[in-house]
């Protein structure tokens, strides 16, 4: 096999195909650091505005990175397989894997695709690299499938690379990971991704080789683990409010315990996106068909808190509305998965604004960077063009996603506006007394009111 030489310099051309926040990032990180990239997409319009240096979706920081690589002439972007095989020998997968419809298990089409179009192409030796989340298993049977029907044979490798950057702090996470992680079947391919890595591991970030499933399940598993304390310390909201307790007082004081840690340990509305709901759902479906659902069945409970939250806060509009939400007039703020991204995927917030206009209220939505796609997804709600607008005349305001600009809102300011001084924090965001001050009736979930 004639995988790239595992030499410094070796590796000089890369190609990703996928050109979501993960393949989008990590080509124009690739190009940034010096590799020639090729960044492939299926569909025409993404390719083009990528082209031209706009991106397609709201990603702090990655702009300027973007036409950075596209001036210096190392990154450029395609609709074609064939030059995407002729480009270069080592091509990273950064397709989508989303849920499937009526389902819990991961939908896997592209990915196949993506693999069937390229691997009859390769004709040279080559490392294909995925770093779509998968379900445990998969890239075993991709590396077999990928041998029989690529020309080069046993020469094409398949390694698998999981990518933990988070929505908003995509640019950083891929620039400084925390580990980096590398399935792989043979020692030059270790070597070929080492090089890849080399700026990050110089930094000190720490890598390591493991097997291929095992590189998988680190991947599902840290979401699971991530998803499980956010609903954790939300379960804990639950009885906080049964016992008139404060649980952002509680999440501080175990957050402070270096064994449990403060991260994902904020209480609030639940955790949503393109990837924490339905990863946990695709690694129960999946443990299934190994046999051991039981291992996972908890990650059901995990489900159900951060679904009860949504309900909570709906209940907690319908209090404050004084019983109904028909005829009211409710202002929300937010109503992307969460701050600094427009992602409405399985958004808690816009599924929250959504029920409560389905419940007979007036529900109009201001967000700083996700309206056009909440627009596109929920015509039926109103959307405003700033957060003041946005309450004027309401009975009910929500918090919904914790933006900065919302987190920083002045009571005063927007009671002015308001029909009614009553808000609910659906992100523990704001400071209740300074609220409660201004003559606001404050309440949020899992603090005593
Ligand atoms: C998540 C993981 O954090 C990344 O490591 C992973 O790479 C990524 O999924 C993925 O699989 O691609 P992301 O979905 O961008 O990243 O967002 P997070 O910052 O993890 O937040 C997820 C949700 O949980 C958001 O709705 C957020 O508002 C909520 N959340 C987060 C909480 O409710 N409480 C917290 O303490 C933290």
């Amino acid at each position: 096999m004639g995988l790239p030489p595992p030499v410094a310099g070796a590796v000089r051309r890369i190609t990703v195909l996928g050109t979501g926040y993960l393949g989008t990032v990590h080509a124009a990180w690739l190009a940034e650091t010096g590799f020639d990239v090729l960044g492939m997409d299926t569909d025409p319009a993404r390719v083009d505005a990528l082209s031209r240096g706009v991106l397609p979706f709201y990603e702090p920081g990655l702009e300027p990175l973007l036409r950075s690589g596209l001036k210096s002439g190392r990154l450029s972007f395609t609709t074609s397989y064939a030059e995407v095989a002729a480009f270069g020998d080592l091509h990273f997968i950064c397709v989508g894997t989303p849920q499937r419809a009526a389902s819990y298990r991961a939908d896997l089409s592209q990915l196949h695709s993506c693999l069937r179009a390229l691997g009859t192409l390769l004709d040279r030796p080559c490392l294909v690299v995925g770093k779509s989340t998968v379900p445990v298993g998969t890239a075993e049977a991709l590396a077999e499938r990928l041998s029989v029907i690529s020309p080069a044979g046993l020469g094409c490798e398949l390694a698998w690379n999981p990518e933990f950057l988070r929505e908003g702090r995509a640019v950083y996470d891929t620039m400084r990971p925390d580990r980096i992680v590398a399935g792989v079947t043979s020692s030059r391919a270790e070597a070929v991704l080492r090089q890849v890595y080399a700026e990050p591991i110089a930094a000190g970030t720490p890598f390591l080789a493991t097997d291929l499933p095992t590189a998988e399940l680190v991947k599902v598993a840290a979401n699971a683990f991530l998803a499980t304390k956010i609903s954790f310390i939300n379960a804990m909201a639950e009885v906080c409010e049964a016992a008139n307790a404060d649980v952002t007082k509680l999440s501080e004081a175990l957050g402070l315990d270096p064994r449990i840690g403060a991260a994902a340990l904020r209480p609030g509305l639940g955790f949503g996106g393109g990837c924490l709901p339905k990863d946990i759902r695709g690694f129960m479906a999946r443990a299934g068909e190994l046999g051991v659902d039981q291992a996972l069945s908890f990650l059901r409970e995990v489900d159900a808190i951060n679904m009860r939250r949504r309900a909570r806060m709906v209940d907690l509009a319908t209090e404050l509305a004084g019983g109904s939400l028909r005829g009211q007039t409710i202002g929300v703020l937010g109503v992307a998965f969460k701050p600094d991204s427009d992602d409405i995927r399985d958004s808690p917030a816009l599924d929250v604004a959504a029920t409560m206009h389905g419940l007979g209220a007036a529900v109009t939505v201001y967000d700083p960077a996700a309206l056009a796609n909440a627009r596109q997804a929920h015509a039926e709600l109103s959307y405003a063009g700033s957060a003041l607008e946005a309450v004027t005349n309401a009975d009910v305001t929500l918090l919904l996603t914790d933006w900065q600009e919302f987190c920083d809102a002045d009571p005063e300011e927007l009671g002015g506006v308001v029909a009614k001084r009553n808000i609910v924090d659906g992100r523990n965001a704001l400071d209740p007394d300074s609220w409660r001050d201004a003559g606001w009736t404050y309440r949020a979930l899992g603090r005593p009111y």
